[in-house]
């Protein structure tokens, strides 16, 4: 008897073909771009053994309990993995799969887009070309903030805000701060960042730039505090979720002029109800949650979670395994 795994929903192929050509389990799947209805997953999930999810699933203990004993294994096709809770799953024994650094590269890409989509305005000056508001060449008008020179601030200097510093470096950024839970020297070296408090970043940054984990500390901590000691003519960026901003705390920060731009990859909640008053500013960029949607990155992501679902499945070591 083949054990039990179900699938959340539609993957990338390079995903479906390691678990399908695997011989390994019996695949069940939400087959649709959708997510899985609550009460279908709980329904559905009785009595398997691994679950593949994504980060649009909540996996608490209703998920866990609706699966049962049986389960020993979620696999989940992201890096981060605040829908998880931790706590759970130890309670349970249940091993935890996730996918980083496949994705890396595609997060700091579009980090960097964001940032110069922002402080650029590459946005709002498309829609004066569209419609009308080019009158002529202005030397006031449509101008923005430049990397050169500049001091970017990263908050959570991990893989990812590595690599974004190393994408930013080459515009001709001076310096590089960063805050964290404690100094990463490792890989503060290769970019020669420079470890600082919270509000000495804040204060001397042009950019900022968010690139931590969502945990019960980094809870909303983007907030008033932060945006006040920030410059006006600061730029605030956001790639990693949305939970870390105290988004009230930043639409009044954008709207009193406390800094100048914000560029968000991600919101809470999410999707961002279109009536949402960040959506009425010309100085908030928001995206749609998009910063590792290459088709490669994707396609990557996909399969590594297949391999670690599979690993956990035979009791072997995963490709990347959360340790609980
Ligand atoms: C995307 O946000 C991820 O966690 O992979
Ligand atoms: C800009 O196009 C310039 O010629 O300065």
């Amino acid at each position: 008897q083949l054990p039990r795994i179900y699938v959340t929903r539609k993957i990338p192929q390079d995903g479906m073909k390691i678990l399908s050509q695997s011989g390994l389990c019996n695949i069940e799947q939400w087959d649709s771009d959708e997510p899985v209805p609550r009460q279908e997953l709980l329904k559905k999930i009785a009595g398997i053994q691994g679950l593949y999810c994504l980060l649009t699933e909540k996996i608490d203990a209703e998920v866990l309990d609706a699966a049962g004993p049986s389960l020993q294994v979620v696999s989940t096709m992201s890096v981060g993995y605040d829908h998880v809770s931790l706590e759970e799953l130890k309670k349970r024994g249940i091993r935890l799969g996730y996918t980083p650094d496949v994705l890396t590269e595609a997060v700091a890409e579009l980090t960097v887009a964001l940032l110069l989509a922002t402080s650029r305005r590459l946005l709002e000056a498309v829609d004066e070309a569209k419609n009308g508001g080019w009158g002529t060449w202005k030397p006031l008008w449509m101008c923005g903030y430049g990397l050169t020179d500049s001091t970017v601030g990263i908050l959570g200097l991990g893989r990812i805000g590595a690599a974004v510093a190393a994408r930013l470096k080459p515009f001709g950024v001076k310096r590089f701060l960063y805050a964290d839970t404690g100094p990463r020297p490792e890989v503060a070296v290769k970019i020669t960042a420079e470890f600082v408090p919270l509000d000495e970043l804040a204060r001397h940054s042009d950019f900022i730039v968010v690139c931590c984990a969502l945990t019960p500390e980094t809870q909303g901590f983007c907030g008033n505090k932060l945006f006040s000691l920030m410059k006006e003519t600061a730029i605030f960026i956001n790639t990693s979720r949305g939970g870390v901003v105290n988004q009230e705390d930043l639409y009044q920060a954008l709207v009193n002029g406390q800094i100048a731009a914000a560029g968000l990859d991600v919101t809470e909640p999410e999707p961002l109800p279109t009536d949402h008053p960040l959506f009425k500013l010309k100085n908030c960029v928001i995206l749609p949650h998009i910063a590792s949607a290459t088709v490669t990155t994707r396609n990557s992501m996909a399969a590594l979670a297949a391999s670690n679902l599979l690993a956990g499945l035979q009791g072997k070591a995963m490709g990347k395994e959360v340790l609980l």
